[in-house]
Formats: structure tokens, C-alpha cells, sequence
């Protein structure tokens, strides 16, 4: 069948843009100064075409399904309804920020400045004050965090120039170096490119930064981390080869979306992945368990949203509590599930649960978290220190005049919790803004690997 010509330029075209993206692919990789392994090469989108607005933040809008992102979104444009609910929240933070910091000058022509801004472009930028607190603020109001007493301390990356997938994956490696600062932690956040009405955020799938794979085996069994084994497969079919052994601690790649370039997928450097091989003070055995976690929790799926400004791409870290990776990471049935065979090996009676032998086993798990991480001297702290912390945050809360909310459910420990302060009593619970927000289709992306943010 005869070609025709347009269809010949077309598809030249077509060639020479799949070069291009090759190349700067290559390039990417080569200027990152180090491995910053592109994983299964191969391009499978187009170079630019229509995506869809990200799902709504609180108090906004939802977008029509699949409006196209080239042009100017209807509701978010200038003096539409949706920059209606930008105004109102730009202007509750900005009161905010200027109460909380007196030193930074007059509020009224900041307002004004920003509401002009709206009009004209449906958005506007943060001050890098602005955005420091704003993101301080967003983690002192998470409720669902025991750790906030020290959220004044919380580190800001600036990163808002940023928002192509390469340099996005290399930045969240320099994050994990940075933070976990030879052991001892620094909790940061690392914000990258806004959400606005012209384009959509990038996106980073992973639940954290590092997350270990779960390989389902034949018998129906879990090889690694079961909560990770729907992302996992899914990753092995967009490209991603496991070692050649799999393990139980094999590092996923991190899959960074951008509307331009799709889905892309990123293998971690070794110097970017600090992690704590597990011991027991006593316990002799415990080390040929051959157990292990990561130093650093950087939890990378979830929305920072500051006064009406949306960034879905804002990874962040604390340092562990203990009982995170030894009750629930290794404890959990349908995670590691460590508990029976521990049980077995330090000889507990496992045949009559009045033997308390899971309670037992738990805390010798618990012990060997603790002891590991403070032998390799990297920062962790145990439930009953960062219980009494907590009431000292809320004290300190209620005396500046704020209301902390707290769920209750997540604050209290997941072992021992009576014998926390924490446990013994009730709290606020209403949604406090800047907050970190979990989007329903950004969470299931984060287990299941798909489908993409813009199809
Ligand atoms: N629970 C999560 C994990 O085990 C980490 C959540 C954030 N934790 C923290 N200490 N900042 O990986």
C-alpha cells in the first residue's frame, strides 16, 4: 500500500523525536555525575500531549476528567470559581504566616500582591519564608505524627524550579544523602514544582522514597515486602529487572510522572540507600536472620498544600520510632511477619496463645530495631520517649493559643500502648491547614503501580 506524503512527514517526525528523547535520556543519565540508572528504556509516551488536572486538594474544585492541560483550565483560570477558592485560602495562610511571623513585614500589600497574582495567572509563588512555614505547619498539623515536637526544625529543599522527571529522581537521591547525614537524621523536605493551572506537578509513585520489593513465589508465598508485591509486579512489566537473586530487601526503583514524559523509572544509586543490618543485645541467632531497614523514612506520594497552592511532589522525612519497622514492618501478618518464627527460635510454648508468646516475640524484635540502629549510630527513638515528647508538643501547642489535632488510632503505639501517656486520653481531631493530604488515586499508585496520573 502506497504511502502518503503526509503520512511520510508524519512519521519522520515522529523517528526524529524518539531520537531526541533517547538522547536526552542518555544525557540525563551521563550529567547526573553518578548511576542515576534509567530502568526499562524504552518510550512508551508521547513527547507532549493533554493530561488531566491532578485530583483536588481540600476546599477545591474537581476537575472534568480529561481537560486538557495545554489550555487553560476553565474553572482555574483567571476569575473563575476555582480561583475563588485559591483567594480564600492564600489569604487564611498569609494571615497565618504573618501572625506566626511578625518580622516579616506588612501583610496587607502581601495580600494584595498575591490576589493579583491569582487574578492574572490562577495561582501564585510562595516566598521561600512563606514556604518554609507553610511546610513546618503542614507537619505540625498531620495528626496522625507522635513526632512533632520538633517541627520547627524541619529542613526546606527548595525545589519548585524543578519538575522533569531526571532531575526530580536525582534530587530525591541527594534528599536520602542529605537527611540521613552520616546516622544522624535530619528531618526535610525536599518541594518540587506546584501544581498550575497550564501544567500538572510531576509525580513520584512510591510510597517512600525506599520501599523493598515483594516477590509473589509460586506457592503463593511472598518473597520481600507483601504490601509491595501488586507495585512490584507491575514494575517488572513496565521494564524493571530484579537482581539476578531476588531477596527480601531488594531496593524498588523510584517511578517519577511528568505529564510530558509519562511514567519513568529510576534504580537508586548504593550511596543514596543507608541502611541498618538487624542484631539482638542477647539474642545470638537474631543476626543470621539476615534482616534489615532503611535508615530513613521518606514518605514521597502524599500532597503539601499550602494556602490553595498544591504540591504533589514534597517527599519527606523524620527519623523511625522503633516499633514502626520492628512491631509493624516486620511484626504485621500480612507484612515481613517475622513473630512466628521468632517465637520458634528463642523456644516459646507457640501451641497456647496464653502463653503470650506473640507479645514476647514482638518485644525481642522491637529490642534488636532499637539496638541496631543506636549501634550503627543512626538516629531512632523508642515509643515511651516519643510518647512523653508528644505531650510535651501539645502542651506547648496549647500554650501558644493552638488547637493540635491528633487521630488517636495512629498516635498510640502499635505494642505496649497503655503503658504510654499517650493512650490515656482523647484529642482534637479537626483537619487543620497547611496539611499533607493522601490522594486516593496517588495512594493506589503507590501500591499497585498504576494507572498513570495522566493517561
Ligand atoms: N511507618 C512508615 C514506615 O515504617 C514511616 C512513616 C513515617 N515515619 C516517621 N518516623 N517519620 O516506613
Amino acid at each position: 500500500m502506497p504511502i502518503s506524503r503526509p503520512a511520510v512527514v508524519v512519521l519522520s517526525l515522529a523517528i526524529l523525536l524518539l531520537a531526541v528523547r533517547i538522547c536526552t535520556r542518555q544525557l540525563i543519565a551521563v550529567q547526573a555525575g553518578e548511576q542515576l540508572l534509567q530502568v526499562g528504556d524504552r518510550p512508551w509516551r508521547r513527547v507532549s500531549r493533554p493530561g488531566k488536572r491532578a485530583s483536588p486538594g481540600p476546599g477545591r474544585v474537581r476537575a472534568r476528567p480529561s481537560h486538557p492541560v495545554s489550555r487553560p483550565h476553565p474553572e482555574r483560570s483567571p476569575g473563575g470559581a476555582d480561583s475563588e477558592l485559591v483567594r480564600v485560602a492564600a489569604k487564611e495562610f498569609l494571615e497565618l504566616f504573618h501572625a506566626e511571623n511578625p518580622q516579616a513585614g506588612w501583610m496587607g500589600p502581601r495580600i494584595a500582591a498575591v490576589m493579583r497574582e491569582i487574578d492574572l495567572t490562577g495561582t501564585y509563588w510562595h516566598t521561600a519564608e512563606e514556604l518554609a512555614f507553610g511546610a513546618r505547619v503542614a507537619w505540625r498539623n498531620n495528626a496522625r505524627c507522635i513526632g512533632r515536637l520538633y517541627w520547627r526544625s524541619l529542613q526546606i529543599r527548595d525545589l519548585r524550579t524543578v519538575s522533569d522527571a531526571g532531575h526530580v529522581a536525582r534530587h530525591c537521591f541527594d534528599h536520602l544523602r542529605v537527611a540521613h547525614n552520616g546516622g544522624k537524621i535530619r528531618p526535610m523536605i525536599s518541594v518540587f514544582a506546584p501544581e498550575s493551572p497550564n501544567r500538572p506537578a510531576p509525580r513520584i509513585w512510591n510510597e517512600q522514597l525506599i520501599r523493598y520489593a515483594g516477590y509473589e513465589q509460586p506457592d503463593g508465598r511472598v518473597l520481600g515486602d507483601p504490601r509491595y508485591r501488586s507495585f512490584t509486579s507491575k514494575l517488572i512489566q513496565r521494564g524493571w529487572q530484579p537482581p539476578e537473586t531476588p531477596g527480601a530487601f531488594d531496593v524498588l526503583p523510584l517511578v517519577v510522572e511528568t505529564v510530558d514524559e509519562g511514567p519513568r523509572m529510576f534504580q537508586l544509586p548504593g550511596t543514596a540507600v543507608n541502611e541498618v543490618p538487624l542484631e539482638h543485645p542477647e539474642l545470638e541467632w537474631f543476626a543470621d536472620l539476615g534482616l534489615r531497614w532503611h535508615a530513613v523514612p521518606v514518605i514521597s506520594n502524599t500532597r503539601l498544600v499550602i494556602g490553595g497552592v498544591s504540591y504533589p511532589a514534597a517527599p519527606f522525612n523524620g527519623w523511625y520510632m522503633g516499633t514502626e519497622i520492628g512491631a509493624r514492618n516486620l511484626g504485621d501478618s500480612d507484612r515481613y511477619a517475622l513473630v512466628p518464627e521468632v517465637a520458634e527460635r528463642m523456644g516459646l510454648d507457640t501451641s497456647d496463645e496464653a502463653t503470650l508468646w506473640r507479645d514476647r516475640a514482638l518485644v525481642e524484635i522491637n529490642r534488636a530495631v532499637l539496638h541496631s540502629f543506636n549501634a550503627n549510630g543512626v538516629s531512632i527513638t523508642d515509643h515511651h520517649t516519643e510518647s512523653r515528647r508528644f505531650l510535651i508538643h501539645l502542651e506547648r501547642e496549647e500554650r501558644a493559643g493552638r488547637r493540635c489535632p491528633a487521630d488517636w488510632t495512629w498516635i498510640v503505639p502499635p505494642m505496649s500502648g497503655s503503658q504510654t501517656p499517650v493512650f490515656h486520653r482523647y484529642y482534637e481531631t479537626e483537619t487543620q491547614l497547611p496539611n499533607f493530604f493522601a490522594d486516593p488515586d496517588a495512594a493506589h499508585r503507590a501500591l499497585h503501580g498504576g494507572p498513570p496520573a495522566f493517561p
